[in-house]
């Protein structure tokens, strides 16, 4: 095979996941086999990472990793944050790793920026939010540390120059069943894991609006500053159906403190 005979290299691979079972996994098919880690890690040996290989093995270690691997797009398969394997998602991925462009600037990127800028409007429709902006980002603890930086720039605007140093104690409510990265976000950002009130939910995972306005009023009479809540939509344990009723809505002083 010639050095350089991308495309060639590219029509194998896709031919032994294709083999494998990988690309439509038949719904008799196994959705994984399963190994103990020692074991997995024993079969795995085989793949020696100190040593050059031909293409004709690199594609047999494909195979393998595919026999291997979850078949996340298996009809059997139900784990939380998985919706099976799109197949439009898939060719765009494979579009944007070949044409190996970025996002960040009109001359390096002239399709890509405009792209997400459609797509960033698209969304914004989506959730109804008009005049807005945003950002895609690689997973939800960033983007939920991007909600708290967002949220403190916006309450104390020198945070930029002056770091936290002229800052209050901020305090973060967020739901009981919210995820554990909002603690992460606090420690991370410098809030204090101790500032994070985790606000009572009822059976179904909502949080309680009472409980959310005695714990704002228990922090302003403490004199630190509510800074943010946030407000879990569903959760990876309870999951969500229908619309989400925003607790905000429910509290009827919910500016007093901003
Ligand atoms: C609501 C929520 N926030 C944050 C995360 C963490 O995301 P990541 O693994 O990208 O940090 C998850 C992951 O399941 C999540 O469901």
């Amino acid at each position: 095979m010639e050095q350089n005979d991308v495309q060639g290299l590219l029509l194998k691979v896709l031919d032994v996941l294709h083999k494998s079972g990988a690309l439509s996994p038949a719904e008799d098919s196994k959705v994984v086999e399963f190994h103990q880690p020692q074991d997995l890690e024993e079969i795995l040996s085989a793949f020696n990472l100190n040593e050059s290989c031909s293409e004709s093995r690199l594609l047999e270690l494909v195979g393998e990793t595919a026999k291997l691997s979850v078949r996340t797009g298996h009809a059997m398969f139900f784990n939380q944050l998985y919706g099976g394997v799109d197949k439009y998602g898939l060719v765009g991925a494979l579009v944007s790793e070949a044409l190996n462009t970025s996002a960040y600037t009109h001359e390096v990127a002239p399709v890509f920026s405009l792209s997400e800028r459609e797509v960033m409007k698209a969304s914004l429709k989506l959730v109804d939010f008009k005049d807005g902006d945003g950002i895609f980002s690689p997973g939800g603890s960033i983007s939920n540390m991007y909600g708290i930086v967002v949220s403190r720039y916006k309450k104390f605007p020198n945070v930029k120059q002056t770091g936290l140093f002229s800052l209050p104690p901020l305090v973060l409510f967020t739901s009981q069943e919210s995820h554990y990265s909002i603690t992460k976000g606090a420690h991370w950002l410098g809030l204090g894991t101790d500032n994070v009130v985790k606000v009572k939910c009822d059976d179904r995972g909502r949080m309680i609006p009472s409980e959310l306005e005695s714990a704002i009023a228990k922090t302003l009479s403490e004199g630190k500053v509510p800074l943010m809540v946030n407000c879990t939509a569903g959760s990876t344990v309870l999951g969500l159906l229908g619309r989400h009723p925003s607790p905000l809505r429910k509290t009827s002083k919910p500016t007093s403190w901003n």
